[in-house]
């Protein structure tokens, strides 16, 4: 389990608790020590920071969980595709960055890749199978984050504390943050094209502010199937660690006697542009979507440290984007040249942004 200390990770090591049948060999994290936990899970391999390739090789895992926030989470996923690991992945911004190679790596190892992602999750069910000649299309869905409904004149200004308050999920900081810039929309947009091989064109999404629906496949003939459940991480986690068996959870059945609000709109793109901006990298291919994902990391920790307003990050990952030449990525190497570049180029851009008064 990497990324252990996070949110997804206490999630998931709640999960394990619960359920004799799954055992933690190991656990990592980014920068708080981990004795406790170790302790506490009968966990023997750990390790805080660094690259965790020698933490996996020494467990020998059957399943991955990577929890790990951020480009950080690369090798992880990278060494669970190619040797056949199981991998249920919920950092997904390494998928994102990583695109094509780590889809060549997920057919040279050949085990299974189980979203932990929500939306991802709930594609990943609604899809089971299936043939993809008959799906019409994806619909990830949304809620819109603590901004909904904001004009760009009402975010100008914003406070850390307002962007952390999501309305209906509690999350770590970073993915917290890509929800009310609707960035986490478009990493989501980007994933679900690497993971269901669908293009661009024919994944929407919508928002649904109760994030009680948290995707739907379209299929050919005019249906849709949804998967619908109040918004609990537990789930999927779940799901992912416990593949194909479905174990129980303590979440609650839907009570649909209580007044369950199943409202979607579409997504204000012009005052929210992150959306915007991953469609075009995911479609412009290549080292794109990594400069994206480099980009939105470096904003989005310069605005929680108080250094970039809320609009800066948009406007950072634009100006980065309208720099990066999108080569594609032969190997490892070229995607962490790509990151470092578009780190830079963004640390750039954001030194000098106009930071809001109070
Ligand atoms: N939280 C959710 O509900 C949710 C839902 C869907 C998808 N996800 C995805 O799941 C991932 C984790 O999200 P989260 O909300 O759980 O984040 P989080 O609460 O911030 O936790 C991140 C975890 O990653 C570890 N970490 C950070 N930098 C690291 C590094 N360089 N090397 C190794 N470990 C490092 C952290 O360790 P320290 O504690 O030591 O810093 C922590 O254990 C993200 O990719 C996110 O997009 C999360």
């Amino acid at each position: 389990m990497l990324g252990a200390t996070g949110s997804i990770g206490r999630q998931a090591l709640e999960i394990i608790a619960a359920h004799p049948q799954l055992e933690v060999c190991a656990l990592s994290s980014g920068v708080q020590p981990l004795d406790a936990l170790a302790a506490r899970h009968g966990v023997g391999h750990t390790q805080v920071g660094g690259d965790p390739t020698g933490l996996l090789e020494a467990s020998c895992p059957d399943l991955v969980l990577n929890a790990v926030v951020g480009f950080a989470g690369l090798p992880a996923t990278l060494w669970a595709l190619e040797r056949g690991v199981d991998l249920a992945l919920a950092n997904k911004e390494s998928l994102v960055a990583a695109g094509e190679l780590a889809l060549a790596a997920w057919k040279r190892g050949g085990g299974r890749l189980l979203p932990v992602d929500s939306e991802h999750s709930a594609v990943f069910q609604c899809l089971e199978g299936r043939n993809l000649d008959s799906v019409d299309s994806l619909v990830l869905t949304g809620s819109g984050g603590p901004f909904r409904g904001f004009t760009r004149a009402d975010l100008d200004g914003v406070t850390t504390e307002q962007a952390l308050a999501h309305p209906t999920w509690r999350m770590g900081p970073k993915i917290t943050i890509d929800s009310a810039t609707l960035a986490n929309k478009g990493l989501e947009l980007i994933e679900a094209h690497f993971l269901f091989d669908i293009p661009y064109g024919r994944i929407e999404v919508v928002l649904q502010p109760t994030s009680i629906v948290h995707a739907l496949v379209r299929l050919r003939d005019g249906g849709a199937l949804a998967h619908l459940g109040y918004p609990d991480m537990r789930v999927p986690i779940a799901f992912a660690l416990t593949y194909p068996e479905r174990a129980e959870t303590p979440v609650p059945a839907l009570d649909f006697a209580s007044g369950l609000v199943l409202e979607f709109q579409s997504p204000d793109v012009e005052t929210f542009p992150l959306l915007s901006l991953a469609r075009e990298a995911g479609e412009g291919g290549g080292t794109l979507p990594c400069a994206f994902n480099a980009a939105n990391e470096v904003a989005v920790r310069r605005f929680l440290e108080g250094a970039l307003p809320f609009l800066g990050i948009a406007d950072v990952v634009g100006a980065v984007l309208a720099e990066a030449d999108g080569a594609p990525a032969r190997d490892l190497e070229d995607l962490v040249a790509a990151d470092t570049e578009a780190r830079r180029l963004a640390n750039h851009r954001a030194v000098g942004h106009e930071v809001p008064i109070g």
